[in-house]
């Protein structure tokens, strides 16, 4: 069983950024720049927000951070959305999610310009991703293609389970594994709270992408002897190992199934470290115009 290092590779991947940031000052042109909205103090946010501007430092990127109350307008964070699209100093920006009730996070999605939606969230990003035209991939789904390819291992014709189908995490990994590339060219299997036969049919998988939210969903008893196994999973419990008072745990019953696996990603440092890295990628690609041209 070998581990799949999420912390190694996004060291990796963001020296990489870093370099290339250095050649990008030396022509004389200004930094990648990245915004973020947050609206609210939910605590999972302002850690994800935080470490995204600390990501941004560590890279060489201008960051900004836009913060609103809780009880900041629907028009309010719209004008906001369109100032940014329309500001040529940010290359990209992101609206941290879930937003409070009152505002529609659709509409908020939809006033994303694409050519500045970093997460890939946008309907329009969404269909060329679906499509297989250049696009900004959405984070978590973009990071685990880039530890496949960093541990090469082989898609090829392999039966993938993805267990979940979320608009930013299930469904498009399901849907970049079954396109004609590497890594792809998988068999997909998409399953959710629905699937009947579960158990059986994860058996089956050479890949699992557990995505479920659910901890330690995935049990021995469901995965094939040298299966490769993605967690997406990172549901805070409550610990009294930690000064926070809570700890991370994945979806996959790590202690059992690890033994089973070829490869396995731990919670935390697995498949967590790269979605923040992919952010910079995108921002780089936005700010490089790769996307869009
Ligand atoms: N909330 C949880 N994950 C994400 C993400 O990747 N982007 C944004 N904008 N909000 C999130």
């Amino acid at each position: 069983m070998q581990l799949i290092d999420g912390k190694l590779v996004s060291k990796e991947v963001r020296k990489s950024i870093a370099e290339e940031v250095t050649k990008i000052i030396a022509k004389g042109e200004r930094a990648p720049h990245l915004a973020a909205v947050l609206v609210g103090h939910d605590g999972g946010s302002e850690t994800y927000v935080a470490n995204k501007i600390k990501a941004c430092e560590e890279v060489g990127f201008t960051s900004t951070l836009i913060r609103y109350e809780d009880n900041v307008t629907e028009e309010e964070l719209l004008n906001k959305v369109i100032e940014l699209n329309n500001n040529p100093e940010i290359d990209g920006f992101i609206v941290q999610l879930p937003l409070p009730k009152h505002i529609s996070e659709e509409k908020v999605t939809e006033t994303i310009d694409p050519r500045k939606d970093v997460d890939g969230f946008h309907p329009q990003n969404i269909g060329r991703l679906t499509l297989g035209s250049p696009t900004f991939v959405s984070a978590t789904p973009q990071g685990m293609l880039e530890l496949l390819k960093y541990y090469n291992i082989a898609t090829n014709g392999k039966h993938c389970v993805v267990i979940g189908r979320s608009n930013i995490v299930g469904r498009p990994m399901s849907i970049l594994l079954s396109q004609k590339r590497e890594p792809g060219n998988c068999t997909v299997t998409v399953l959710h709270s629905r699937s009947e036969n579960l158990k059986e049919i994860c058996r089956q998988a050479d890949i699992i992408v557990a995505a479920v939210g659910v901890p330690e969903f995935v049990t021995a008893d469901m995965v094939k002897e040298g299966a490769v196994v993605l967690d997406v999973g990172t549901t805070r419990v409550p610990s009294n190992e930690t000064k926070s008072g809570w700890r991370l745990k994945g979806d996959v019953k790590f202690d059992e199934v690890s033994p089973k696996c070829s490869f396995i990603t731990p919670v935390p440092g697995g498949v967590g470290p790269m979605t923040i890295t992919s952010l910079m990628i995108n921002t780089l690609k936005a700010a490089n115009k790769e996307i869009y041209k």
